[in-house]
Formats: structure tokens, sequence, C-alpha cells
């Protein structure tokens, strides 16, 4: 088969990066984190436009030196089109369609959460690409959503966060119990050294498939100043207990709400995806049902799971083959539906 070489960008929240790929294969993903956010406790959008505008050239070209790739070979420039931060959404865009432009080049426009799904057909020796039609539950920092999954540009919504991101939900509470942020992967952390019945909070009563996280950060804020009233060092002491309960909180929530999706869908083949895909426990669950629930489970590499360009990257080469490209009157979108 023909070589086709892609270069992904991704610039849609605090994360700049690049990749390159032959084909389904990925030769290159550089990541830039903005370490900038962190004195803030949260992504500041002006910062992320500004750091983004000078991470965008150096990380190009990491990803192509990485990859061993001149610029002259590549096939198509693909990049997040959209949902994001504005600022941060215009400099991969306005970066792409410029480079396309020189290098006369087809450009491809891509969805940034239906890349956080597609990531599955990435060419990868410990990942399997799930069978249409699979359920796909992106939860990341940003969104919870619950997709079925028919073909590569078919999906549909069946559920999805009313209010908070589970990754906000995280990091939310991870912010009340003092961790710096992003705080997720702290309480993940945490919690594999404590015990999850240790405390109980409350979950919410949401209908259908959709999904709410801003009473729990709510329960959370009482319960620890409660706690902290009779005993100041509450939360240095029970760190663990407290970080393992609230996760498996979040978890039960996610996994009954897939539950109920795999019910009335009746679909058995499950993927997940976006930066919660990294948290362990979820992940353990995950594992867990194919033989509690017999589902076939489809879980990303680590570094496919939080954002990259990666998957950037493999929607381009999919959409490069059905020859579905954009112009240069391309904008970059911040509200962009699945
Ligand atoms: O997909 P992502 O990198 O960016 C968005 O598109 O939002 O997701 C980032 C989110 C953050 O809220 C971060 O705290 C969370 O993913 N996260 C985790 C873990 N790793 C990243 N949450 C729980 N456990 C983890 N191990
Ligand atoms: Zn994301």
């Amino acid at each position: 088969t023909k070589k086709i070489y892609i270069l992904a960008i991704e610039s849609s929240c605090d994360d700049t990066s690049a990749a390159v790929l032959c084909n389904t294969k990925v030769l290159s993903n550089v990541v830039a984190t903005q370490e900038i956010h962190k004195q803030y406790g949260g992504v500041v959008p002006e910062l992320a436009s500004r750091a983004h505008q000078q991470n965008i050239v150096p990380v190009v070209h990491q990803a192509l030196a990485k990859a061993n790739i001149d610029k002259k070979q590549l096939s198509a420039i693909a990049f997040t089109r959209g949902p994001g931060l504005m600022g941060s959404l215009l400099v991969g865009t306005s970066f792409a369609k410029s480079l396309a432009l020189a290098l006369n080049i087809p450009l491809i426009e891509v969805n940034h959460m239906e890349a956080h799904i597609l990531a599955h057909f990435i060419d990868d020796e410990e990942m399997t690409a799930p069978p249409f039609p699979f359920l796909g539950m992106t939860i990341s920092g940003g969104h919870t959503q619950i997709v079925k999954v028919n073909h590569y540009f078919d999906m549909e919504v069946l559920g999805e966060t009313l209010d908070d991101a589970v990754g906000e939900a995280f990091d939310k509470s991870a912010k009340l119990m003092g961790l710096p942020y992003p705080g997720g992967p702290l309480v993940d952390k945490h919690a594999r050294k404590g015990n999850p019945s240790a405390f109980s909070f409350p979950k919410p009563k949401v209908d259908g498939l959709n999904f709410s996280f801003s009473g729990l950060k709510t329960s959370i804020l009482y319960f620890l100043q409660k706690h902290t009233k009779n005993n100041p060092n509450f939360v240095q002491e029970n760190i663990d207990d407290i970080c393992a309960s609230v996760q498996h909180t979040i978890l039960e929530i996610l996994m009954e709400k897939l539950d109920k999706a795999a019910k009335e869908t009746g679909i058995k083949h499950v993927a997940i995806g976006g930066g919660v895909a990294a948290n362990s426990g979820i992940r353990q669950r995950l594992q867990d049902a194919r033989e509690t629930k017999g589902w076939t489970t489809y879980i990303p590499k680590f570094q496919y799971c939080t954002d990259n360009a990666g998957m950037i990257g493999i929607v381009g080469y999919l959409k490069f083959m059905e020859n579905q490209f954009t112009d240069q009157g391309i904008a970059a979108k911040a509200r962009y539906a699945i």
C-alpha cells in the first residue's frame, strides 16, 4: 500500500502537540505540557494561547525530526478544529493552514472528541481496534460522553454531563484537599493506597445516560469542612482513604451509566478514552468487566489517553482515505458537536 504521511497538530487546551503518522502507525508524538497553569490551579486561557504560540514551531520540528521525515514528504496536515478554548484552537488552526498553503498539500480538520474515540484505531502492538458498533466513553477534563460508534464518522452521543466533566470532578475534589492542579493523577496515586469504603458520598440521580458531577464536589466540600472543624489535620491524616472513597464514587457513577448503555443498546464492545481513561481504577474496572459482564473492552495506551496529536493524526489518515479535505476558509470552533 501507498505510504501516507500525516503531520497532526493539537492545541485545543493546555497541551501543544504534534505527531507524524505513516498510515495508521504513529512515528512521533511530541507533547509540550504547559506548566504555567499550575500556579493558578487551573487553565488560564490567555496564558494557554501565548504558550501555544511559543511552543508550536519547536514541537512541530521535534515531531518531524523524531519521525525522521522531511516536511516535503508530508501528504497532508491534520489539525484540531474544536471543541476547545478559542485562543488555543486559533494557534493550531492558523499554523496548520499556513503550513498546508506553503507546502501545497491538503488540509484536514479534526473534531477533538471524535479523535479521543478514534485513537483506538492507531496501529500499536499494545492496542486492538474495537469492531463496529461499539460504545465509546470519553472522559476528560472538558467532557464526559457516552457515544455509540457505528462507524468512523457515524457517531451518536447517547449521554453527556449536564454540568462538570469527570476530570473536573477529580481536579476540583483534589483542590479541596489542597492537592495541586491537575489533581486527577494525584487522587489516583493516593487512592491506590487507601480504602474505597472508608467514607461514602452520595451519587446524583440523573435520568437516562446523562451525568452530573457538581453535587459531588459540594458534598466533598461539606464533608471536609465538618471533619476539619474537629481535627485540622483530618485531610493529611486520611488523604489516601478520602481519595480512594472519592474515586470509588466517581467510578461507580461512570460504570453504572456504561452498564445502562450496554444493556439498552445490546452492545458489549466498550472503549474508553480521554485523560481520565489514564486512571488506574477505571482501567481495572474495565478489565474486570470482561469477566463480570462479558464485555470486550478497549483501553488506550497512556500516551493516547491525555491530549495528544497522535489521535488527531489517526483521524487525519482515516479522513485522507475518504477524501475528506477542507479548504483555507475553515475556522476554529470552540463548540463543536460530534
Ligand atoms: O483529555 P485530557 O488530557 O484533556 C482534556 O481534553 O480535558 O484530560 C485531562 C483530565 C484532567 O482533568 C486530569 O486531572 C485527568 O484528565 N486525569 C486523570 C488522570 N490522569 C489525567 N484523572 C484521574 N486519574 C488519572 N490518572
Ligand atoms: Zn481531550
